[in-house]
């Protein structure tokens, strides 16, 4: 179990997970850049997810654009509501948020009770577009992916035939210009969501909420395999277009927090897109024989969030001999930034040869597999469990002769020969299943 989030930020430095956002000219507060191995691993989590959605007859996809009218986010209620009551310290100039307070009415730096009464922040990032800077040019960068979906709902369901209930998904990037960032990508100022909204009659929505909790409940357990809570929201805490709405949670070092958002939004979105933009947003319904502003039920996921969910859940520490440790990601294969590591028994001719063509191979096959070549074999076993690796292929000299190379499991060490005719992704996905069993 990891108890410090700091072991992580120094491995995703070291191994190329993530970086500190202009780390050369000393880093800006709660923006990160993924590396090499991080946005293996992000595709990855990406990918599981939008299949799980867009596989199914009744979700459609969406790639709608970050900047939109700034009459989206009066319609949406952004403008208005979406703050978050900031307080200043006088004593040592700390800015924080009062609702996160643990101590009402003193800093939670220094403890003074000198404290500025709280005002509304609003956490949209605004900007200009075009080369004039007046109020009638302002617009934002989106703090949430889900308004896009809104304002093309009609678009996509005439360009698609789709009838109610059905679902839009979309990932992308979102915005908030969050008072206090902390705990390395887990509150971040740019960030990833992951967003669908399922549009429903209002006899069934409560139906459907049910319905989708469930769904993304199970889908945290079967498919991306980590233990997550449920949590329902209090009425008092509900946002402002909410009805109802569960989070679900993941237990971090430093606590229990939400993941993902499951929401009843009710018909306050796509009412308001009406009002404002003066359209007529409802839809025939055959069952009903008249016409309706429907209901939405959203999910709503970060993608940074689940990323540092993933190394948390699956972080891993192994004593191997007395002293000796050993640090590995128990990702599951589908997962892995790289889900094959090909080592060559030796640097040298004919194996490198054939190690090549092991790799060139499995890479044609569409598998990410990497090559290592450097360091003594137990070395490049341990580099490769450190990133999460599930399965290393040596091709040694008997290789030469036999065409089988040996199959190593991460979690568990052991190995198998195996024809190297017969390696491939689904061979691979099996073997690495049946050391689990
Ligand atoms: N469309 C609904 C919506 O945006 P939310 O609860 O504000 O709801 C949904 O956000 C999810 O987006 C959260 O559960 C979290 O995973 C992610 N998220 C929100 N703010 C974030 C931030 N500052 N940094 C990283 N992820 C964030």
């Amino acid at each position: 179990m990891l108890n410090d989030i700091s072991t992580l930020v120094s491995l995703c430095k070291r191994r190329g997970f993530v970086f500190q956002g202009s780390e050369l000219y000393g880093g800006i507060g709660a923006c990160y850049d993924y590396g090499p191995l991080g946005v293996l691993l992000k595709n990855n989590i990406k990918s599981l997810w939008w299949h799980s959605m867009i596989q199914r007859p009744d979700i459609e996809g969406l790639d709608s654009a970050i900047l939109m009218s700034s009459k989206v986010w009066e319609a949406s209620g952004h403008v208005e509501n979406f703050t978050d009551p900031l307080v200043d310290c006088r004593q040592c100039k700390t800015r924080f948020r009062e609702d996160e307070c643990k101590e009402p009415g003193k800093c939670p730096s220094c403890k003074s009770p000198d404290i500025t009464d709280p005002r509304d922040f609003n956490l949209m990032f605004e900007t200009h577009m075009g080369s004039s800077t007046d109020s009638s040019s302002q617009i934002f960068l989106r703090p949430e992916t889900a308004q896009g979906i809104y304002i093309n709902f009609l678009n996509v369901m005439q360009s698609t035939r789709q009838k109610l209930p059905f679902g839009i998904a979309q990932i992308g990037k979102a915005f908030r210009n969050e008072i206090t960032a902390r705990n390395f990508i887990f509150r971040m100022r740019e960030f990833e969501q992951m967003e669908m909204q399922f549009f429903v009659t209002s006899d069934s929505s409560m139906e459907w909420f049910t319905y989708w909790l469930s769904e993304r409940h199970k889908w945290y357990r079967d498919v991306f395999h980590l233990p997550v809570k449920p949590i329902d929201t209090p009425d008092d805490a509900l946002a402002h277009y909410a009805k109802r709405a569960t989070d679900i949670h993941f237990e971090f070092p430093f606590g229990l927090e939400e993941i993902e958002g499951v929401h009843h939004r009710g018909d306050f979105d796509l009412t308001r897109h009406g009002q404002h933009a003066n359209k007529d947003v409802s839809v025939f319904v055959e069952e009903l024989k008249q016409r309706v502003v429907p209901n939405v039920i959203e999910t709503s996921c970060g993608v940074d969030r689940l990323f540092l969910a993933a190394l948390v859940g699956f972080y891993r520490e192994d004593e191997l001999t007395a002293g000796e440790k050993r640090t590995y990601f128990a990702f599951p294969f589908e997962l892995a930034p790289y889900p094959v590591t090909v080592f060559p028994l030796m640097k040298k001719e004919p194996l490198m040869d054939l190690t090549h063509q092991v790799v060139s191979a499995l890479r044609d096959q569409g598998l990410f597999a990497q090559l290592d070549v450097s360091g003594s074999i137990g070395k490049r076993y341990r580099r490769a469990d450190e990133i999460g690796t599930p399965l290393g292929i040596t091709v040694d000299f008997d290789s030469l002769d036999d065409q089988m190379v040996t199959v190593r499991d991460r979690d568990t060490a052991e190995q198998i020969r195996v024809p190297i005719a017969d390696l491939g992704p689904q061979k691979l996905r099996s073997i690495h299943q049946s050391f689990r069993k």
